[in-house]
């Protein structure tokens, strides 16, 4: 998959129309919280892993669908993106370890309707750490 600014842009837009168009009373914001990483989770750099999310309490009509994974650090959202227009009605997503500083204070940020982070996990791999 390939990740532009412009894209997200383009998806930002896109999500600001609908939102423009659709009557807020209609739609309901859903923020499945993530269930993998959690707590006590390593990570190696290069690894393929599942990302999942608890969708058991979806409600009929979902603002946003459209999933986005970025990945977070030291309490601080990065631009790296791993996963991007998923259905958040699919409760996992395959996503790659990115090659990253080592640490153990990194969290995933689900967005859907809004954001919802993981809790903290450990990524390892490279030997770079801070
Ligand atoms: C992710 O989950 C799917 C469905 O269960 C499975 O087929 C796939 O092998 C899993 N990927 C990894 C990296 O575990």
């Amino acid at each position: 998959m390939k990740f532009t600014c412009a894209a997200l842009f383009t998806a930002l837009l896109a999500a600001a129309a609908n939102a423009a168009a659709v009557p807020l009373t209609t739609r309901d914001v859903f923020t499945p919280p993530v269930t993998y990483p959690h707590a006590g989770t390593v990570w190696v750099s290069g690894q393929t892993h599942n990302v999942t999310w608890d969708t058991s309490n979806a409600p009929a009509q979902i603002t946003n669908k459209i999933g986005m994974i970025f990945l977070r650090k030291t309490d601080l959202t990065t631009p790296l993106i791993l996963a991007d227009n998923f259905d958040i009605l699919l409760g996992r997503i395959e996503v790659k370890v990115p090659l990253v500083v080592e640490g153990s204070d990194y969290q995933l940020v689900l967005f859907g309707d809004s954001g919802n982070f993981s809790p903290e996990f450990t990524i390892q791999g490279s030997g770079i750490a801070f």
